[in-house]
């Protein structure tokens, strides 16, 4: 199978994890797109959808399925999304498509969060993927030097501004050994939006496609 083959098994897999009648939340990435395009065949099945970005909520409403405001929401239970890196107790990198704040916060409401990936994915320890960091554009230079006196390299996304308007830095050399205590410690510096480590909340549910068939790791 190839990539885009595995990426599909994996969508169609999640749609056994929706609930009649309720909302889902829908993450951002191309796995992500191959699960929208699943939930078109069945959409009469769900309310609705919560889309953690624009580019997710565009692709959702071009299905006909509804997308709610999260603040008119009061239960999600279930959150679909894709990730860069998971290790073996679901901890994650999330945000290489940038939407790693609204990822976080709808993550945060869902009461279940099945993450899709396919099998190369799958890491023993966090961080060969750079992490981002959504920061406050103002902030840029002295969350810059922050990160940097932790032990990583920063870099700036050159051209992207996310759907909050705010700038995106993918830091790499981290060493991610604790990777809870690295999210809080990230998230405590003056001009952090937060950062795409998935810790404290990591997946529930991982749903990894592979040559063998769709594996299910919780
Ligand atoms: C977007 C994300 C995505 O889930 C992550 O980048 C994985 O994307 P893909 O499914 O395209 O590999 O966090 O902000």
């Amino acid at each position: 199978m190839t990539q885009d083959e595995l990426k599909k098994a994996v969508a169609r897999a999640a749609l056994a994890y929706l609930v009649d009648g309720e909302i889902v939340g829908v993450g951002t990435g191309s796995t992500a797109n191959c699960f929208i395009d699943e939930l078109a065949g069945i959409r009469h099945r769900i309310r609705g959808a919560v889309a953690s970005s624009e580019t997710t909520r565009k692709r959702l409403e071009g299905h006909g399925i509804t997308v709610f405001d999260l603040d008119t929401v009061d239960v999600i239970p279930v959150y679909v999304d894709g990730a860069d890196e998971i290790n073996a107790t679901l901890q994650m990198i999330k945000g290489g498509g940038g939407a790693l704040t609204r990822e976080k916060i709808v993550a945060a409401v869902a009461a279940k969060f099945v993450c899709i990936a396919d099998g190369s994915k799958l890491v023993t320890v966090l961080g060969h993927f750079p992490l981002p960091v959504e920061v406050i554009p103002m902030a840029i230079g002295h969350v810059c030097r922050q990160l940097a006196a932790i032990g990583g390299t920063p870099r700036l996304r050159e051209g992207f501004v996310t759907d909050n308007g705010n700038l995106i830095v993918d830091v790499s050399g981290l060493a991610i050994l604790d990777a809870s205590a690295l999210e809080t410690r990230i998230n405590q510096i003056v001009g952090v939006v937060t950062n795409g480590l998935f810790a404290h909340r990591p997946a529930d549910v991982c749903l990894l496609a592979t040559q063998g068939g769709v594996q299910t790791l919780s």
